[in-house]
């Protein structure tokens, strides 16, 4: 996005960019919806794309693509064995990262399966400054457990605190004290921390739980599939990056911790994922996972294609144009959600734009999930398929206990480039009007709850009869209209 001054004073967004290749949408009837919403049993996981207007679940594997990525696809080398993408994708994961050694894996939680069945032992504990869903599942199949110690305003809804996703540095003190080298299996640092609300960390703050980790020599590791949202905050909000180029502030990163791993669905703007380090012992304790789980080491389970995409996305990782986009348009968002007392995260993260569904529907219990419930009623209002991040995302403890979440958020992700600034505007009024008529919506229940990662793939029935009657307000209030 540009910095530009406008005539009239006012500002908005400004793309640095134009569409060239478009998919076109469908906006169905608001029955047809409600009918979509049922047979997905209320899961916006569960719908067909072609039912839905605006795909708000994930900025994952869906954003748009430069011209000179798809160019460079054409140019693939499909070689089981050595091949010259592999180069390529080496050469610019080591370059962005100042790294010696890159291993491919086919997406991040590839690399968080093979990360945590080198290190995680039974009993062992992982301190970070948040989970992430697919990260807490691997560490806990290994017989390890999480432990979170985000700073407190990383949980609080509404700030201005511009770092929410820094780590309590006297908690990992605490922790590695209670627990010991052998105790912690590695501790890991989230970019861009994804459940709390795309919130980032600062370097100042990296800098001081890598010097912990280090005193203790226990490996801390990067999760670097956020890292593009992160590197925007660091710049914009942290006076001591101000002088610093995007590059300069990944390699200070890049050298505070011992391995790197990314979702190259989201760093990169690609399909594939990968890890990095300079440590020749990580190295080759990852090396010897790569062919059994992954693919051989020259594409780790990626197309090549793909990989040659990731090589060019991580070079525009570093344009200021490229990465203030996602950023810059969820700020937007968020302002207009406020000026109409939608309740949301803030500030603004990266990722996408988050609702508090609690407040937005306080007379939902938790154990009737509220964010569910709102990411079900705002795709029948609306046609747009946001996540439910909130209980539901969460998993019973092998006692069968249902823990309730922190935070009770619907996202709407905005993937990198691929919405116009009227769709953005078209879900804002849509979010106002539910949030108008929000006493309609009820609670919803499980009517199939898998074991694992039950937000997937469960199934729920609303508690009462509630999408009828949202759906007959919808046409008083707008008429035939889509
Ligand atoms: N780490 C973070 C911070 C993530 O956001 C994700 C994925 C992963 C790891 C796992 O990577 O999908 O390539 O296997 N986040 C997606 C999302 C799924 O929608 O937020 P993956």
């Amino acid at each position: 996005m540009a910095n530009v001054k406008f005539f009239n004073g006012q500002s908005f967004p400004l793309e640095m960019h134009k569409v060239r290749i478009i998919q076109k949408l469908n906006l169905i009837p608001i029955e047809a919806r409600q009918e979509a919403m049922a047979a997905a049993g209320n899961n916006t996981f569960l719908l067909k794309n072609r039912d839905v207007f605006m795909d708000m679940l994930t900025d994952s594997g869906v954003n748009a693509m430069s011209d000179r990525q798809l160019a460079a696809m054409m140019l693939a080398d499909d070689s089981y064995a050595g091949s010259e993408t592999f180069e390529r994708l080496d050469k610019a994961v080591n370059t962005l990262f100042g790294t010696r050694y890159f291993l491919p894996a086919h997406q991040g939680r590839a690399c968080e399966n093979l990360l945590s069945q080198i290190f995680v032992r039974p009993g062992t504990v992982v301190p970070m400054n948040y989970h992430f869903t697919t990260t807490k599942a691997h560490i806990t199949l290994n017989g390890g457990r999480i432990e979170e110690i985000i700073v407190d305003e990383g949980l609080a809804v509404t700030s201005t605190f511009p770092f929410k996703g820094n780590m309590d540095v006297d908690k990992l003190e605490q922790l590695m004290q209670r627990h010991g080298r052998e105790g912690v299996a590695f501790v890991r640092m989230e970019a861009g921390t994804n459940l709390v609300g795309g919130q980032p960390f600062s370097l100042e703050n990296l800098e001081q739980v890598s010097a912990v980790c280090r005193g203790h020599g226990v490996p801390l590791v990067l999760d670097a599939s956020l890292l593009s949202d992160n590197l925007y905050f660091n710049k914009l909000r942290e006076p001591a990056c101000a002088g610093m180029s995007l590059h300069q502030i990944t390699l200070r990163m890049a050298e505070l911790c011992d391995i790197i791993y990314f979702s190259a669905r989201k760093l990169g703007f690609g399909r594939g994922g990968g890890m990095c380090t300079s440590n020749d012992e990580h190295f080759r304790r990852i090396r010897e996972m790569v062919p059994l789980y992954e693919g051989f080491l020259t594409y780790g389970g990626m197309s090549v294609r793909e990989m040659e995409a990731i090589a060019i996305g991580l070079e525009e990782t570093l344009d200021p144009d490229m990465i203030s986009q996602g950023p810059i348009f969820i700020e937007y968002m968020v302002e207009q959600l406020l000026q109409r007392r939608i309740p949301v995260i803030t500030p603004p993260g990266g990722l996408g734009c988050h609702v508090d569904a609690r407040a937005f529907l306080d007379h939902i219990p938790q154990n009737q999930y509220p964010a569910g419930a709102l990411a079900s009623a705002f795709f029948i209002a609306s046609g747009v398929r946001g996540m439910e991040r909130g209980t539901l995302s969460e998993q019973r403890d092998e006692n069968g206990h249902e823990p309730m979440a922190d935070m009770e958020l619907l996202r709407l992700a905005l993937p990198r480039r691929v919405f116009t600034l009227s769709q953005v505007n078209y879900a804002v009024d849509r979010l106002a009007w539910l949030y108008d008529n929000r006493r309609l919506v009820g609670g919803l229940r499980f009517t199939e709850e898998p074991r694992v990662l039950r937000f997937f793939f469960g199934k729920l029935a609303p508690v009462t009869d509630w999408q009828n009657d949202l759906v007959a307000r919808f046409r008083t209030d707008f008429g035939d209209s889509l």
